[in-house]
């Protein structure tokens, strides 16, 4: 049996950061594990040009401990009226490692989104001959489509559309919660890949809504049935070069969460490297935890593996049910539960 692993030092390909004090609580967590982040532009407002990319980057940087070396990667948030020209310049500025494709309303800060994928045709043309990486929240957001069903459904009426339109435009399906999702990407060229969260590998919809209604298991897109979880979980360990580690991690206060109307998203930032790797454990798969933690993601990006390594043993961790956030409290991912792996050191 392991009990010790040792990795190259893993990058996160999909997290919310948020902004102001929430960021400067978050951010540190992050840095803790990671070496990179693909950081999400939901903000209010979205980071919707290279300049205010160029901005929320210095804020980030700013909040990462003294003598830790994390690097923030900057995402654009996709509208109906982005200038191809100021994604291309702050990609090759540096500014922009990939963009970022909301559906008007999908999610937290999402009306600004793509209301009609169609307009974003100029700029898939402009990423795709660039090489800009496009990652995708597969979700549509018609009133008439079932909330579990949105995922499947956007792979019929936008996901081949776009693949067949631009065969060589990077995707990076997004959180994916479905069997079908894994389906999609494994069938799909190489240049399609997906990111896959720790919520989505240890709880299927029941986790959300048996035994009374659970707000710290709810994020969007939504756990689904237990056949998808095995899918997810089967794909992630597989060793496939096309699924890599995105936590999605989402902060939302307590009180955010806890209430009439309560925010999507889970804070799955403290102890994501030993939530992943209990996963991978449990599968008998840890050969593969690399890869999928550090290797795949910068590979799929075209940027180099880290050179630096993290060791992870085998130990019971307590993980706390709440944090101090701002001042404020926040529930973490497996908040009061126990988990089988902790960061050595
Ligand atoms: O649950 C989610 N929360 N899903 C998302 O896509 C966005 C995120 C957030 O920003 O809160
Ligand atoms: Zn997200």
């Amino acid at each position: 049996m392991t009990d010790t692993l040792t990795i190259r030092r893993p990058d996160d390909w999909h997290l919310h950061f948020r902004d102001g004090d929430i960021m400067r609580g978050v951010v540190p967590y992050t840095a803790r594990q990671f070496a990179r982040a693909i950081v999400m532009p939901n903000l209010t407002p979205p980071v919707t040009t290279a300049a205010l990319a160029a901005e929320y980057r210095d804020r980030i940087n700013e909040a990462v401990p003294q003598g830790v070396k994390f690097t923030p990667l900057m995402t654009c948030y996709l509208t109906d009226t982005t200038d191809p020209d100021d994604l291309a310049r702050g990609f090759a500025d540096g500014v922009f490692t990939a963009a970022k494709l909301y559906p008007a309303n999908a999610t937290t800060n999402s009306a600004h989104g793509v209301s009609d994928v169609a307009k974003l045709y100029p700029v898939l043309k402009q990423m795709e001959t660039d090489g800009i990486v496009l990652c995708i929240h597969g979700e549509v957001t018609d009133h008439d489509i079932d909330v579990f069903d949105r995922e499947a459904e956007f792979i019929e009426r936008y996901m081949r559309s776009i693949v067949r339109d631009f065969p060589q435009l990077k995707i990076i399906f997004e959180h994916i919660t479905t069997a079908d999702a894994v389906k999609f990407v494994e069938q799909s060229s190489p240049n399609i890949a997906a990111t896959i969260t720790p919520q989505h590998l240890h709880i299927n919809r029941n986790a959300m809504l048996v035994g009374g209604i659970q707000p710290h298991n709810y994020c969007l897109p939504v756990a689904k049935r237990e056949l998808h979880r095995l899918a997810l979980r089967k794909a992630a360990t597989s060793g496939s070069p096309k699924f890599f580690l995105g936590t999605d991690s989402a902060p939302h206060l307590r009180g955010d969460k806890e209430n009439d109307c309560g925010c999507a998203g889970i804070f799955g930032a403290p102890y994501a490297l030993e939530s992943y790797c209990t996963v991978f454990d449990e599968e008998d798969a840890l050969e593969h935890f690399e890869a999928f933690a550090s290797l795949n993601g910068p590979a799929f990006y075209g940027l180099p593996a880290n050179e630096e390594t993290i060791t992870l043993d085998r130990a019971e961790v307590a993980v706390p049910e709440e944090l101090d956030l701002a001042g404020q409290t926040i529930v973490p991912w497996h908040g009061g539960q126990t988990i089988g792996w902790r960061i050595a050191g």
